[in-house]
């Protein structure tokens, strides 16, 4: 019995790598969006793949999300973490305290026996103060880390819920809306044929600036997540997916 589920899994994970064109793709039984236990199974999956991808003085850039968070929470040392740096992938995106870049990076340091670094800056700023923050030796310093990053680690949401969840301006609303978002990942936010339609403005990562030898790990489960992940592949494939049975038939057509 658990033999032919996990055959099935390993195919299913076949097929998704095939429809959108990922590389790695790791299924964890069950659906995010029924049981929380299942997210902690991504998270724990997530840990794994960065014990075996990672090497010691390496640095790892990592965005918000619950699903960020439980990944911090699975986190456990391990020899390739050696001196490795937890770097937020980009500053403040009108999360919750405990699910923001920031917060999870200083987690999975703290539990990894590694370094990590805050980036300090506020949700809302004008683009005069963001063009002059960036100028601070500090703050560039930081940039530069996340720049250099060996691996970015990441959710992806629907992109209604994370506007929902985000204190989002009523004209962003609009424009999601009028785009047809689907997806969001980073503050990015994604039409289903994967054309970024709106992006949050915050310093940090810029998407048009990941490198090919950057390592992206895609973390994201629940059948509600789906078309979400569909369509973020389409932006640009992952260097590894991590998900769930739930998204996993969404993202086959089999619900
Ligand atoms: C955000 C990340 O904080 O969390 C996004 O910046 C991601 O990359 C989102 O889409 C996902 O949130 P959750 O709670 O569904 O894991």
């Amino acid at each position: 019995e658990t033999m032919k589920s996990v055959t099935g899994l390993a195919d299913m994970e076949k097929r998704v790598a095939d429809t959108l064109q990922v590389q790695r793709v790791i299924i964890v039984p069950e659906n995010s969006d029924r049981y929380s236990w299942v997210k902690k199974e991504l998270g724990r999956a997530c840990v794994q793949q960065m014990k075996e991808m990672l090497v010691p003085d390496d640095i790892v850039a990592v965005a918000g999300g619950t699903t960020l968070a439980d990944v911090a929470e699975m986190m456990t040392p391990d020899s390739n973490f050696n001196n490795v740096t937890f770097v937020p992938a980009r500053g403040g995106l009108g999360e919750k305290v405990e699910i923001q870049a920031n917060t999870i990076s200083s987690t999975m340091a703290t539990k990894a026996n590694g370094k990590y670094r805050l980036l300090h800056v506020p949700d809302q700023l004008s683009k005069e103060t963001r063009e002059s923050l960036v100028l601070e030796p500090g703050i560039k310093e930081l940039l530069r880390s996340i720049r250099h990053a060996k691996m970015v680690v990441h959710g992806v949401g629907a992109a209604s819920t994370m506007a929902e969840r985000r204190e989002t301006k009523e004209e962003t609303l609009d424009t999601l809306e009028q785009k047809q978002a689907v997806a969001e990942a980073f503050g990015y936010y994604f039409d289903k044929s994967g054309h970024i339609v709106h992006k949050e403005k915050t310093i940090g990562l810029q998407l048009d600036d990941l490198q090919e030898n950057q390592t992206v790990v895609t973390v994201a489960g629940g059948a509600s997540k789906g078309e979400a992940i569909t369509a973020y592949m389409k932006y640009r494939p992952s260097d590894v997916l991590i998900t769930d049975e739930g998204a996993s038939q969404a993202i086959l057509g089999l619900l």
